[in-house]
């Protein structure tokens, strides 16, 4: 019989927690500086990787952000989008939420229009061969909230033109310090455009930051989220409104966010009855895709079959596709599953 790594391996399930930016790999990072003429300042690919030994989110940040400074045309955007289809569609992803962050490209005079054009081209492909996607557009945390308004603003006519794939914006980006109803009218302004809001909130930050993302941004998904195992009131409101929260275990390892993988407290959200799914976050500098994650807590958690079937049941369940869409994932999972 298949081990549940295995059989997890080759179940139909959903990515909701991924950062385009995030899936740039070493090499491609250093194809694509070439092609631009960028200079970045790691002298090789392996330089580059002795650099991912991060002590907190911010220190991965300042990586990340550099590194993307190699991303200039729609082309880069396109490639850097076929390459994630390609890598998700190996560990049965159907259907990826993806995160893009626009600020920090429009910030080096890169256009919206420009990073919204590249990755629909890349995505569209995915759809050609039955690879579901929709993108989240970010909003820096770090930055001001008058500076996500004029990004709001400018990207309104593009969620016009792209209704099939610009569903949603998200929040991310240094977290301490930083309480999401800063963005409250940003985020109120974006539901009234009736776009899906969802936001990072509880993963280096407190519990409080979540409570505050549901009621001062009104999110209906709680990225990362992993600090609410502290507030049994929390957990208990989660449970009640079926709040999903997008989780990144190899992610929060990578961070120092846990110690060690076998103090995850996805199990025990599970357990109580939240909403949880496994997800990769910035796969190309976490040490893996969303199967390596489904691995590492499956192993280090000794989860259970009917737990891993919760999970990639949960991510076909709280995503932003219609219900018809998600009978019939759930329909094929169930199959998978019970080898039917
Ligand atoms: N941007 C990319 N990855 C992130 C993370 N894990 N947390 C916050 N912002 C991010
Ligand atoms: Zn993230």
């Amino acid at each position: 019989m298949a081990s549940s790594v295995e059989k997890a391996a080759g179940a139909p399930k959903a990515e909701l927690h991924v950062h385009i930016e995030g899936t740039l790999e070493p090499e491609l990072i250093f194809q694509l500086a070439q092609r631009n003429e960028v200079q970045l300042p790691w002298a090789s690919i392996q330089t580059l990787r002795q650099a991912y030994s991060f002590s907190s989110l911010q220190s991965f940040l300042d990586i990340y952000h550099v590194a993307t400074r190699v991303l200039v045309t729609e082309r880069d955007f396109a490639d850097l989008a076929r390459a994630y289809v390609e890598r998700a569609q190996a560990d049965k992803v159907i259907h990826a939420e993806i995160f893009f962050d626009p600020q920090t490209h429009m910030e080096r005079g890169v256009a919206l229009e420009t990073i919204v054009a590249g990755l629909e081209q890349g995505l569209k492909e995915g759809d050609e061969f039955g690879f579901s996607s929709r993108l989240i557009m970010c909003f820096l945390r770090h930055l001001p909230e008058s500076k996500a308004l004029e990004t709001l603003e400018q990207a309104l006519p593009l969620f016009s033109h792209y209704p099939h794939r610009l569903i949603g914006v998200g929040l991310d980006s240094t977290e301490i310090g930083i309480p999401p109803r800063t963005f409250e009218r940003v985020f109120a302004a974006a539901r009234r455009a009736g776009i899906e809001v969802v936001a990072h909130a509880g993963e280096e930050g407190p519990a409080e930051y979540v409570w505050d993302a549901l009621d001062a941004l009104q999110v209906s998904r709680v990225d990362h989220g992993v600090a609410s195992s502290e507030d049994d009131d929390l957990v208990d409101r989660l449970v009640r409104e079926q709040i999903p929260l997008t989780v990144c275990p190899l992610s929060n390892l990578r961070l120092k966010v846990v110690e060690d993988m076998k103090q995850h407290p996805i199990r025990s959200l599970l357990e109580r009855g939240v909403k949880v799914m496994v997800n990769s976050d910035d796969p190309a500098y976490f040490g893996g895709y969303v199967n390596d994650n489904y691995a590492a807590i499956i192993n280090s958690l000794n989860l259970s079959g009917p737990q891993v079937f919760q999970l990639l049941s949960n991510s076909l369940e709280a995503c932003f596709m219609p219900a018809e869409w998600k009978r019939n994932a759930l329909s094929a999972l169930t199959n998978y599953w019970h080898g039917t």
